[in-house]
């Protein structure tokens, strides 16, 4: 949560962030498995422990403008990870959520 802020970014907060906010990275990945949960679970459980821009499924704006995410290996156990992932693709996005680029 210390980089995907779990609200809608207000206009003050986009200068401010580090990482595309979390809604915006359900949005994209859940299209991009075409809400397949397993798969993107599955996605999202190796990018975190290793992501490359080969592997990214958000759009190359993104990671041009914050670069790739840190490896979250030494950081959280694939145990962590599971409930993390569980969690980010229950609650996000939020009903109502609209995309905007
Ligand atoms: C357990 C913690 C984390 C999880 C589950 C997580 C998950 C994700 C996911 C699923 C993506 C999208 C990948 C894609 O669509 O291609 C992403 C992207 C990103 N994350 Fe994280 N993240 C975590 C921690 C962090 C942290 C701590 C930072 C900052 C220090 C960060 C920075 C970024 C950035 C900059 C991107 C966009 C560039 C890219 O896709 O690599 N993330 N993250």
């Amino acid at each position: 949560m210390a980089c995907h802020m779990k609200e809608k970014p207000s206009a003050g907060a986009q200068g401010s962030m580090l990482a595309p906010p979390a809604m915006g990275v359900m949005f994209n990945l859940k299209k991009a498995f075409s809400n397949n949960k397993k798969e993107t679970l599955a996605f999202m459980q190796d990018y975190v422990m290793a992501p490359t821009p080969e592997k990214a499924k958000c759009l190359p704006q993104a990671i041009k403008r914050f670069g790739i995410m840190p490896s979250m290996k030494d950081t959280i156990t694939p145990e962590e990870l599971v409930l993390v992932t569980e969690y980010m693709y229950a609650a996000f996005p939020p009903a109502g959520f609209e995309h905007k680029r």
